[in-house]
């Protein structure tokens, strides 16, 4: 049974992220919900990483053989509805889980639902409820470890009626901070603006937006960004947050409710998937064999990739970020950084590989 605190349009229509890797693609059409995606993704070979002028491509075809899909999450999640709801398993929308009675012998959660209390008991309880929902603090502070970091600075990102202007991501870094150029369509840009994490979005009229955009990405050979009508603005912040363990009885905590990425290399929703991947084969091993031992790894099988893409996230947000009272030294490491991933084969495997996703099932590894 699905509690949903939303309704269905609400969680339909919310722009969230929209890069998927390839192992979340293949999830996703093995599930058998791949079937629009396939036919509406775009496929990208590789990304562009822009500095001192000079776009720079990763090569992901190349030196990792795999690609990345431009597929928006809220098409994703209509298809899951979708699919869901074709099978007659319940979803309740605008059903808000209030509080979690148990958590071990037999879990119960009290839910408001058209407008009176309901209970439902349950044999597990799958925590997908984000970063400020009630599962996560469901469980008794002194059993929780949590490990995060702050950024000193938060993304600017429209939306906007535009053909992208390039084929394939781009990240840009400057002086005058990063800049990211992504898209959801051939028809949609999305664009990011690295701004201070207190700034105002009532300081960002559409022209200031596009020409900073401008100013940043600007290229020696003259690159054009053409402006189109902006229908979405919105600041992010930047965090990184794991949580340790993600289980604690039969409770078991997934994506935002257990762990958040900075956005630079576009992690979170790839890492949600892949803890489900790990929770389901646990459930699908219990109730054909009775057996609790998959599930209870769930920690550390999902602990083990989550740490390599909170390591992935922060080194990317790093490396293409100006942070506050940087001088020419760290400006000049940036560029150093940058030049060295972008030319050694080495420095840009690391980099595509990490990014179109880490393998789920190299035991011992990842
Ligand atoms: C996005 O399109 O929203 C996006 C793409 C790449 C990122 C982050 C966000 O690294």
């Amino acid at each position: 049974m699905v509690l949903e605190r939303h309704s269905r349009e609400y969680v339909e229509t919310r722009v969230r992220a929209g890069v998927l890797e390839q192992g979340t693609v293949d999830i996703l059409r093995d599930s058998g919900v791949g079937e629009r995606l396939e036919r509406e993704g775009l496929q990208h070979q590789g990304v562009e990483l822009r500095f001192g002028g000079q776009g720079h491509r990763i090569d992901f075809q190349d030196l990792v053989g795999k690609s990345i899909t431009v597929y928006a999450q809220q098409e994703v999640v209509k298809d899951l509805i979708a699919a869901r709801l074709g099978y007659e398993a319940p979803i309740y929308f605008e059903a808000e889980a209030m509080q979690i009675q148990e958590y071990d012998a037999q879990p119960r959660i009290q839910y408001q639902f058209d407008g009176t209390s309901h209970e439902i008991a349950c044999d597990f309880i799958a925590g997908c409820d984000g970063f400020h929902g009630i599962c996560r603090p469901a469980i008794p502070a002194g059993q929780l470890q949590i490990h995060e970091r702050h950024y000193p600075f938060a993304w600017l990102g429209i939306l906007a009626h535009v053909p992208p202007a390039s084929h394939e991501l781009t990240y840009t870094y400057h002086e005058r901070g990063f800049a990211l150029l992504s898209m959801r369509s051939l028809e949609v840009s999305r664009l990011y603006l690295q701004c201070a994490p207190d700034e105002n979005i009532e300081n960002w009229p559409d022209d200031r937006i596009w020409q900073e955009l401008r100013t940043r990405m600007a290229t020696q050979e003259g690159f054009v960004l053409r402006d189109g009508p902006i229908f979405q603005k919105g600041i992010t912040p930047m965090r990184s947050f794991v949580t340790s363990p993600m289980q604690f009885g039969k409770l078991f905590l997934l994506g935002d409710a257990a762990h958040i990425v900075p956005p630079t290399g576009a992690k979170g929703l790839n890492l949600a998937v892949a803890d489900v991947r790990v929770l389901t084969r646990g459930l699908v091993e219990f109730y054909k064999t009775g057996s609790l031992e998959p599930l209870r790894q769930y920690t550390e099988r999902c602990l083990r990739r989550v740490w390599k893409c909170q390591r992935f996230s922060w080194w990317m947000t790093s490396m293409l970020h100006r942070f506050p009272n940087e001088d020419s030294f760290s400006h000049n490491i940036h560029l150093a950084e940058l030049d060295y991933v972008t030319r050694s084969r080495a420095a840009s495997t690391t980099l595509a590989e990490n990014y179109v996703g880490l393998p789920f099932d190299t035991p011992g590894l990842f």
